[in-house]
This record gives C-alpha cells, sequence and structure tokens, in this order.
C-alpha cells in the first residue's frame, strides 16, 4: 500500500469495460464486425465490446481507416454503438514509412521519431513494412502523437489497444545487413561441426535482438538517450501519450485503453492485457497466477486472451477459462489468424457460453464496486491467500486460489477432464455454484481441504464467513443491468457497501 501510494492511483476505466469484449485477428469488414455483434445479440450472448485488430486500417497504418472495407467509418461505429457495444480499435507502435502518409510525413518533419547515433530515422518491420518508431519518452513528440489518437475518437470511438509497443521489431536494416553478410560468408566456407547452431543463431536473430535496442536513441530534454536504457519505458509512454491526449480532447469522459507493453507507472494511464498466450492448459494457471503480481504494481485493469490466442482452443478449454475469466476486470475473447474459430457461438450448446458470461453481468456490480475500492484505496483487487491468512499454516502455500475484493475467494478449475477440484478454505466459508437453469446453489463448508464438484457450465466462488455479496440479473450489456433489483447471497447477518458512480465521469 505505501509502494502503491507513491506510484499513484490506478488507471480507472469505464464502466463499460467491465462488461464481456469478442476479439479476433483476421475481422477485416465493416460486415465482418457487424456479424460478430449481431450473432451474440442472436444468441443473446452478452456483449459491450468488439475489438477491431490491426485488419481494419490501411496498409496497418495507424489512425487511418480502410475506406474499402469502411466507406463509412462514422456510421459503422454509430451503428455498433446504438447496439450498446463499443468498438476499440487497435494502435500499433510502428509507423509506416510511407510517402504521403500524414504522420509518418509530420514525425519525419518534426523530427519526432526515434533516432540512430548519426541522426537519421530509425527503421524497422513490423507489421507495415518498413517504420518509424514515434519518440514517445520526448514530450513534444508524445504529445504529438497522442494528439493523433482524435482521428478516431471524433467517429465516436471510446476505447483502444496499444499493441507491438516493447517495440516489437521484426528486423532492422542492421540486423538484415548482418543476416545478409553472414549467409554470403556461409555459402562460402565449409560447413564445421558447430555450423548448424550457428546458422540457427543467426537466422533466429532477427527479430526482437537486443542489438537493434542498442541502435536507436531517445531525445529526452535534448539529451540523446539510447533505447536500451530506457527500453521497458516505451509502452509506458506510448499509453501515457494517448491517455494525456485524452485528458485533452474528451476531458468529461473515461476512455478504455490498455496496452501490451508495460512498466510500473503505467497503470495510472491504463491497464494491460498479458500479451499472447496460447490455448494450454497451463497458461489458464499462468493467468491466475500473474493477476496479483499485477495487482501489486498498480495494475488493476488486467485480464488474458481468453480461451488462449496462438494455437486452437478447445470448447472445454474455453469454458473453464472463462469461469476464471468472469472474475478479471478485462474480459476478452481473442484469438490470433489462422486458429479455428473461437467465438462461442461457433460451439455446440452455445447456452453454455451465455450462461457462463451472463453470470458475470450479474456480478458486475459488485465487481466494479471491489475494483474502484481497490483503485481509491491504492489495495489489491487480487490476493494471494497469503496476504489475508498470514498466520495459517496452509493458506501461503496456496498458489491455485484467489482472494478477490474482500468478500469472495475465487478457484478456478485449471485440468482438462476434471470434474472439480481440491479447494483449500483457511476459514469457513460459503461455496457458491451458479448453476446453468439460473439458479444459485450454497453449501456452508468447515475450514480445511474439500474436493468440490463443478460441472463445465458451473461457475463456483466462496464468500468468507460474515460477509455476503450483491447479484444482479442478468443483462445483455452493461448499460442494462438493474441495480434496484439487487438481490445479496451469502451470510444472512451480513452487510456490504456497494460503490456506484455513472461509470463514465472521470474521478478527480
Ligand atoms: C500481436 C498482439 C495480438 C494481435 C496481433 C495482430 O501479436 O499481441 O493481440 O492480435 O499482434 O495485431
Amino acid at each position: 500500500k505505501q509502494f502503491r501510494k507513491i506510484i499513484g492511483r490506478s488507471y480507472i476505466p469505464p464502466k463499460f469495460a467491465f462488461g464481456f469484449g469478442q476479439s479476433r485477428w483476421g475481422y477485416t469488414t465493416a460486415e465482418d464486425f457487424k456479424e460478430v455483434v449481431q450473432k451474440h445479440r442472436d444468441a443473446h450472448i452478452p456483449l459491450d465490446m468488439l475489438y477491431m485488430d490491426i485488419d481494419y486500417m490501411e496498409e496497418y497504418k495507424d489512425f487511418t481507416v480502410n475506406q474499402k472495407n469502411f466507406p463509412d467509418f462514422k456510421a459503422f461505429v454509430d451503428d455498433i454503438q446504438s447496439q450498446h457495444v463499443h468498438p476499440v480499435p487497435i494502435i500499433d507502435a510502428g509507423v509506416k514509412v510511407q510517402d504521403g502518409y500524414d504522420v509518418y510525413e509530420e514525425g519525419k518533419e518534426k523530427g519526432y521519431f526515434c533516432k540512430r547515433a548519426d541522426g537519421t530515422d530509425f527503421e524497422a518491420t513490423v507489421w507495415p513494412g518498413w517504420t518509424h518508431f514515434p519518440d514517445v519518452l520526448n514530450p513534444e513528440a508524445r504529445a504529438w502523437f497522442g494528439s493523433k489518437y482524435e482521428t478516431l475518437i471524433s467517429k465516436g470511438i471510446d476505447g483502444f489497444w496499444n499493441d507491438m509497443n516493447e517495440p516489437a521489431i521484426f528486423y532492422s536494416r542492421e540486423g538484415l545487413k548482418e543476416l545478409k553478410d553472414y549467409l554470403a560468408e556461409f555459402i562460402n566456407t565449409e560447413p564445421t561441426d558447430s555450423v548448424s547452431a550457428e546458422f540457427h543463431y543467426h537466422a533466429d536473430s532477427l527479430s526482437n535482438n537486443p542489438k537493434d535496442y542498442g541502435r536507436f536513441y531517445h531525445n529526452i530534454n535534448g539529451e540523446m538517450i539510447c533505447h536500451e536504457k530506457v527500453h521497458n519505458l516505451f509502452g509506458f509512454n506510448m499509453t501515457r501519450a494517448a491517455s494525456e491526449a485524452f485528458e485533452k480532447i474528451c476531458p468529461s469522459k473515461r476512455i478504455l485503453l490498455f496496452s501490451r507493453s508495460s512498466y510500473i507507472g503505467m497503470h495510472r494511464y491504463g491497464g494491460i492485457w498479458t500479451g499472447d498466450n496460447k490455448s494450454w492448459w497451463s497458461h489458464i494457471l499462468l493467468n491466475l497466477k500473474m493477476l496479483p503480481s499485477l495487482n501489486m504494481c498498480g495494475f488493476l485493469y488486467v485480464g488474458a486472451d481468453l480461451g488462449g490466442f496462438g494455437d486452437n482452443t478447445t470448447r472445454d478449454l474455453l469454458l473453464r477459462w472463462l469461469a476464471l475469466g468472469v472474475f478479471t476486470p478485462l474480459m476478452r475473447n481473442h484469438a490470433a489468424l489462422g486458429t479455428r474459430d473461437q467465438e462461442f457461438y461457433r460451439f455446440e450448446n452455445p447456452e453454455d457460453f451465455r450462461h457462463v458470461i451472463g453470470v458475470r453481468y450479474r456480478l458486475i456490480p459488485y465487481l466494479y464496486s471491489e475494483y474502484m475500492k481497490a483503485a481509491l484505496q491504492d489495495d489489491m483487487y487480487f490476493k494471494p491467500l497469503a496476504f489475508e491468512y498470514p498466520e495459517d499454516s496452509f493458506a501461503p502455500q496456496v498458489e491455485d486460489q484467489l482472494m478477490l475484493g474482500n468478500e469472495i475467494m475465487i478457484a478456478p478449475v485449471y485440468t482438462q477432464n476434471a470434474l472439480g477440484r481440491y479447494v483449500y478454505l483457511p476459514e469457513e466459508m460459503m461455496f457458491v455454484k451458479f448453476m446453468p437453469d439460473g439458479t444459485i446453489t450454497t453449501e456452508t463448508l468447515a475450514p480445511g481441504h474439500h474436493y468440490v464438484s463443478v460441472a463445465l457450465n458451473e461457475v463456483p466462488l466462496f464468500i468468507r464467513k460474515g460477509k455476503c455479496i450483491p447479484v444482479a440479473h442478468t443483462a445483455e450489456y452493461t448499460d442494462a443491468i438493474d441495480y434496484n433489483t439487487i438481490e445479496y447471497i451469502g451470510y444472512p447477518e451480513a452487510s456490504y457497501d456497494l460503490y456506484n458512480d455513472d461509470g463514465i465521469t472521470p474521478l478527480p
């Protein structure tokens, strides 16, 4: 708490950001995106956000929209938003090198891109091909890059995800030359025993090579600072650029913002998602373990690509992962290009997915309330058991359960074919299950070890002794959650202090 107080208050997203968001790398045309919304609404699967990956852009150029696929982008945004869904476009770090592209031309003219030691603009390839990196550590360049978000905000956009901002490098001019030189030499030399290892080393060293991070510089108040000294601050400052610009562009509105790369301090400007995971069972547990660590660093608005980004998901993996994702502030289904379809309505018995996402919406009053309390009190939203029960002999060993807020504990199932799992209760708790028929079962369990059964389409949680939580009726989007019909479940004598606000006005 002392550390958190020093580093400043955590980012507070709009309330709609606590809804569910659908994403996939590969949606390209306005029709693709509209279909995703339509299919969620048709199947009554709640939806608040529609993420727009790189293909909405013109040749992956930041702050552009493909004219052919979106002849009237404003009308597209209005249409999606009229269905209570927020389109959330991606912004990448690299600015495409292309004559006539305004962001490139302006940045070049004003000297706002990162430079080589000789003063020329550093070049690396990312999705758009050759790019320059905006020097977001230079206050002037940062304000300039941030101001570009207005292009999309003026079309009604109120959320962004910042990506490739380590910055990711496929290869640089220098790296490519080095590889070509090596290959030329290789062709003319007799292979030796060590050649294979050396060959692989050179071929694999092209992307994200630390040598490249030593090849470009930031202009920080007139001083040229080598990127490798400030590497971890790049994603931080890209997100800061956006956030500082939002304060000017739309001071009376919270904007959804999260980043891939980050560092201590960026938690004031946005959240993060945990990057390119895989559709592996082990990654559910990894996701859970990262959450309290991120909270300690101030990152409260966090979440993983549910179902897994790389590789092909399975129905059971997706359902089990969602039963953890129900509790993470950022709840998003995202998958990589080329992987199998991962939208819920693609699977058999989509009603199971509708139910699990529906439980999220029943819990939003509680999750939002606990998020805001954690943010306003420099507290953690997810805590390891050891933080609540430091004297308990077993609790500090538990790494697959988490305390959430002040009232509940979560213990998701993360192994395939399991019918349930073992849980450890440091004190008496009420075991709660949200059943697929809409009912809620409760059972009081004594302290100690228990095996609890949890079917694929059930969502479990545990209420601490003497506590209760608010539960709403489900809704298809956050604005439709009815706070007047909230019921409380848990211990009968308990009371709960519910935080709520309009979800959109920034806090002072
Ligand atoms: C990066 C991002 C991923 C995105 C992809 C294409 O890998 O981490 O989320 O889908 O780029 O933009």
